[in-house]
């Protein structure tokens, strides 16, 4: 049986706090520009950068190896489905700097101040600004029917799969990428 490194298992657990945060952070609107969320932009900007190890890891290392493969299909779904994931984890935070930019509110991270992606515009900020609000949500709903997928592998087919993202897993596990 095998595992994600912990140092995966780390950033898959981090970065899935901060989306949640970053969810219940996030504002829309007029208060976008007038009283944006600093907490938003800065776990937004963390999941950015937690992505970077994190697929360096996945492409140095391989993902660790499946026991008994699941039908191909299935193998193929999950690795588009896991693919979207990272795509959002990527696009969300860029597109929201951008959103920021457009509307005129200075981005920092932890107190260091960012480059404006896109000149500020007074009125609307755009159809990428609009596609962060949709993506910023469709994460979420992706997240969870990826969690539930997870939990009827470990509770219905009893294969364990919880256990490859699970930091304190037992030590019968070989750990990989
Ligand atoms: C915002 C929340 C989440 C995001 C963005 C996320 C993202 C991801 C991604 C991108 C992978 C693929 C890893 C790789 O092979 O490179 C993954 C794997 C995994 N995730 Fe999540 N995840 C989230 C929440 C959860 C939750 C809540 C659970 C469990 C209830 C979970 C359980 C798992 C498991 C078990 C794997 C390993 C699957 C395998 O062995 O192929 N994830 N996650
Ligand atoms: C995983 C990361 C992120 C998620 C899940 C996310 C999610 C969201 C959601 C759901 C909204 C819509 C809120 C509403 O309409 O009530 C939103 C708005 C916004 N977010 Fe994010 N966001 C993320 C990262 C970021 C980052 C890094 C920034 C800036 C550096 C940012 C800037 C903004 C701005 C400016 C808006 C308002 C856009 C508008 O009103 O047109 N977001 N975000």
């Amino acid at each position: 049986m095998h595992r994600y490194s912990q140092i995966t298992i780390a950033i898959h657990w981090l970065t899935a706090m901060l989306v949640v945060v970053a969810w219940f952070t996030a504002v829309g609107g007029r208060y976008a520009r007038t009283d944006p969320s600093y907490v938003h932009f800065t776990v937004g900007l963390a999941v950015l950068l937690l992505v970077v190890p994190r697929l360096l890891a996945r492409w140095l290392g391989a993902a660790p190896r499946i026991e008994d493969p699941q039908k191909r299909w299935l193998d193929l779904a999950a690795r588009a489905g896991h693919t979207a994931l990272y795509l959002l984890l990527i696009a969300l935070p860029l597109s929201g700097w951008y959103a920021a930019s457009r509307l005129g509110v200075p981005v920092s991270f932890l107190g260091i101040g960012l480059p404006n992606l896109a000149a500020s515009v007074q009125g609307a900020p755009g159809e990428i600004a609009d596609l962060h609000e949709t993506g910023g949500t469709l994460i979420l709903w992706l997240a969870g029917l990826h969690a539930l997928i997870a939990l009827w592998h470990q509770f219905v087919l009893k294969d364990r799969t919880l256990e490859r993202m699970n930091p304190l897993a037992s030590s019968d596990l070989t750990q990989d990428g």
